[in-house]
């Protein structure tokens, strides 16, 4: 029996009329851009997250650039990020001229490692994206410390993690600001792309309203220069419809990587993923690591099992940063990573038996290799 990475088609047919019902209440009002259905959508995810202000834009890329832009981020500032992390989390700091830098991560849960953090702090640090990988966060308490010491900001990807928590603080609102990916694989996906940024800030808030939509406060007179970058009405419509359904599907996420949990334990060389302590794993991804990555997966392929490298090479080594003097051997326990780790499928709605698909491959890979 094949078994996909994902489908995002039963998610839809399983609450069918209520997606359909926020598509049609989109078209039948026509107000397309921003209004009411962005800001109730902002709204509802302001008060899941406990925050005061919550920002509705185009994508987690640019609710990462915007965040950055609005504090200030710009040439001859370095801002802390883990190198395993995606694209994103560096372009949202490159693009603005400021420098990325690029710590290595802990082994046991593939976040950013506070020592290296605190290793890599100088005059111009001005800021720390804290990623929080396949929906975990990292040590927060450590990270925070570490900015109030150094007067930084902090800055969550929380790209991967709504619905997690460290120390029962949601994912997104341990920092300044958080910010959020709607991609659609995401655990909380739209039907196209799109992104949010959560503060207490007020002043932070605004200053992304004014760069989402070109910098225009009031509509036509520009105060700085901005970006077409809202989050679509019938995006939010839609994400508004799902969002009641988050906290069940997290569920569902939390008990097949339990299965795995139970099943996987001891099976060959593999390393599980792990839970560290304080946080609330939502397990946007089961990511494994085994020496054999590349021939598991093959294995995995020809018996019709999906599976992904998240991220097969850490950003210190990507060509378009060589400018910032990366070298094989810097971060370590990254590269590790890169070389060792694979995603397995998860999502709420993969059935028992698909899981056991998945699980029976896995130890008969072992079993001939
Ligand atoms: C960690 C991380 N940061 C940023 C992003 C960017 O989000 P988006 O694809 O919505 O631009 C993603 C998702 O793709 C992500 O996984």
């Amino acid at each position: 029996m094949p078994v996909p990475l994902i489908d995002l088609t039963r998610q839809y047919q399983a609450i069918k009329p209520e997606i359909d019902a926020a598509i049609a209440r989109v078209f039948g009002h026509g107000g397309f851009i921003l209004g009411g259905e962005v800001k109730n959508f902002e709204a509802a995810i302001a008060e899941r997250c406990g925050v005061a202000e919550a920002v509705g834009v185009a994508s987690g890329s640019d609710a990462l650039l915007l965040t950055m832009r609005a504090l200030g981020i710009g040439p001859g500032d370095e801002v802390i990020m883990p190198t395993f992390t995606f694209f994103a989390t560096a372009s949202a700091v490159t693009r603005l001229g400021a420098t990325p830098v690029f710590c290595d991560i802990n082994a046991a849960d593939y976040n950013l490692d506070s020592q290296s953090v605190a290793a890599a702090i100088s005059r111009n640090t001005k800021a720390i994206i804290a990623v929080e990988l396949y929906g975990q966060m990292p040590d927060m308490v450590a990270l925070r410390a570490l900015t109030f010491e150094h007067g930084l900001y902090l800055v969550e990807d929380a790209a991967q993690a709504l619905g997690g928590s460290y120390e029962r603080r949601p994912a997104g609102t341990c920092g300044d600001a958080g910010c959020f990916s709607f991609f659609p694989t995401k655990n909380l996906g739209a039907a196209g792309d799109g992104g949010m940024v959560v503060t207490d800030d007020p002043q932070l808030a605004e200053t992304v309203r004014l760069l989402r939509a070109h910098g225009a406060k009031p509509k036509y007179y520009h105060q700085v220069v901005g970006y077409n970058s809202r989050l679509d009405a019938l995006q939010a419509a839609i994400l508004l419809a799902k969002l009641p359904h988050l906290d069940e599907w997290s569920k569902g996420r939390r008990q097949h990587a339990a299965a795995y949990d139970r099943a996987l334990a001891g099976v060959g060389d593999l390393i599980l993923p792990s839970q560290s302590a304080g946080a609330r794993h939502i397990y946007h991804q089961y990511t494994v690591a085994t020496r054999q990555r590349d021939a598991l997966r093959q294995y995995l392929t020809a018996a019709k099992i999906g599976s992904e490298i998240y991220y097969p090479r850490p950003l210190h080594l990507q060509e378009c940063f060589a400018a910032f003097g990366g070298r094989v051997g810097d971060c370590p326990v990254a590269e590790e990573a890169a070389a060792t780790v694979l995603s397995l499928p998860i999502f709420p709605e993969m059935t028992q038996g698909e899981q056991a698909e998945v699980i029976d491959c896995i130890k008969r890979f072992y079993q001939e290799n």
